[in-house]
């Protein structure tokens, strides 16, 4: 049998044709480490449903930013764990909290890693809710919860934060956040929205990372987006670009890579992808099990992310991330 004249093979045919080839590529520059921060501790924690990830204290995390520096990570994003919680998150801005505290120690540490801070009530609530309740449970008091968003955001910004992160999916956040900001002279700090953000099993984990799993309210489908759901994303995502988003997040990440693709398409901001703790702890557990190697289905998961248009990646490997694209690609 005879071939065409175009044989798809001849890009394949060695590892520099490939790289060469490649039309996509990984930076560890456009990966974004999260990090937890613990108000009661002293040295760091391991968080058993992550491998590999800790509870920080103020000191860990001193050295976790050096490591980070050093592994090509130039961003954080900062979730604070207190010790004291009440119903309508008050201690979330106290300019002495832990995030506070934590963004304070990193930016004088080095100034030029780009710290972002979650912007949510869920770690500071005794109740777990990321809205302060309203009357009409399970619905928020919409306005008591903007403005205590309000309160963290220039706490934060007081702190010397770059961005500001708000993850509660409450309408008019962004509006909100970036008019208190304005209006305190924080006209610089970005707003990184987590604009399309499903109701999702894959944020197990996490409920651990932050130390509340007991308290987390599992349902959040009030509020958090219904996976049922497509066009509504482009809903959602065209009303924080209207309310002065600087930068739009999908979250979660694999499952969601048809909805990446949309906003990528419909707009031209900058475009995140959160790769959550149920996708990172899946391939843990899966590599465990003997079904793959990690590190290939890790860097593969990446790079559907930056094929489906995501700018920037969060994920939990962030800090591993150079080490294995350079032997891997090609
Ligand atoms: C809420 C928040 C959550 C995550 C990030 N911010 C939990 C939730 O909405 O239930 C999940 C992140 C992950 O699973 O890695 N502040």
């Amino acid at each position: 049998m005879s071939y065409p004249q175009t044989r798809m093979q001849r890009y394949r045919q060695n590892p520099t044709l490939r790289t060469l080839f490649a039309e996509h590529t990984l930076r560890p520059e456009c990966c974004i480490q999260p990090l937890f921060i613990h108000e009661g501790l002293t040295e760091a924690r391991d968080i058993g449903s992550l491998p590999g990830m800790v509870q920080h204290s103020l000191s860990s995390l001193r050295l976790e930013i050096d490591m980070l520096w050093l592994a090509g990570v130039r961003a954080v994003i900062l979730f604070g764990i207190p010790l004291t919680k009440d119903a309508t998150a008050s201690t979330a801005s106290d300019e002495n909290g832990i995030l506070q505290k934590a963004i304070r120690q990193i930016k004088t540490q080095r100034p030029e890693m780009t710290v972002i801070a979650d912007c949510c009530l869920c770690e500071y609530t005794t109740h777990g809710h990321c809205g302060i309740p309203g009357p009409k449970a399970p619905l928020f008091d919409h306005d008591a919860t903007l403005a205590q968003l309000s309160e963290i955001a220039l706490s934060y910004a007081a702190a010397g934060v770059d961005i500001v992160a708000p993850s509660g999916m409450m309408d008019g956040m962004i509006q909100s956040l970036r008019s208190s900001l304005d209006q305190h002279g924080f006209s610089d700090i970005l707003l990184m929205s987590y604009a399309v953000k499903y109701a999702s099993a894959f944020y197990g984990p996490f409920r651990h990372a932050a130390g509340s799993g007991d308290v987390f309210s599992g349902n959040r489908r009030h509020h958090q987006m219904a996976y049922t759901q497509r066009k509504e994303a482009l809903r959602e995502a065209q009303l924080d670009v209207q309310e002065g988003a600087d930068i739009l997040m999908i979250k979660p990440g694999m499952p969601y890579l048809d909805i990446v693709a949309d906003v990528r398409r419909e707009t031209t901001l900058p475009v995140a992808v959160y790769q959550v703790s149920g996708e990172y702890a899946m391939l843990h557990a899966a590599a465990k099990a003997g079904v793959f190697t990690y590190e290939e289905a890790m860097l593969e998961s990446l790079m559907a992310f930056v094929r489906a248009g995501a700018n920037w990646i969060i994920t939990y490997d962030a800090k591993r991330v150079r080490d294995f694209i350079t032997p891997m690609l090609g």
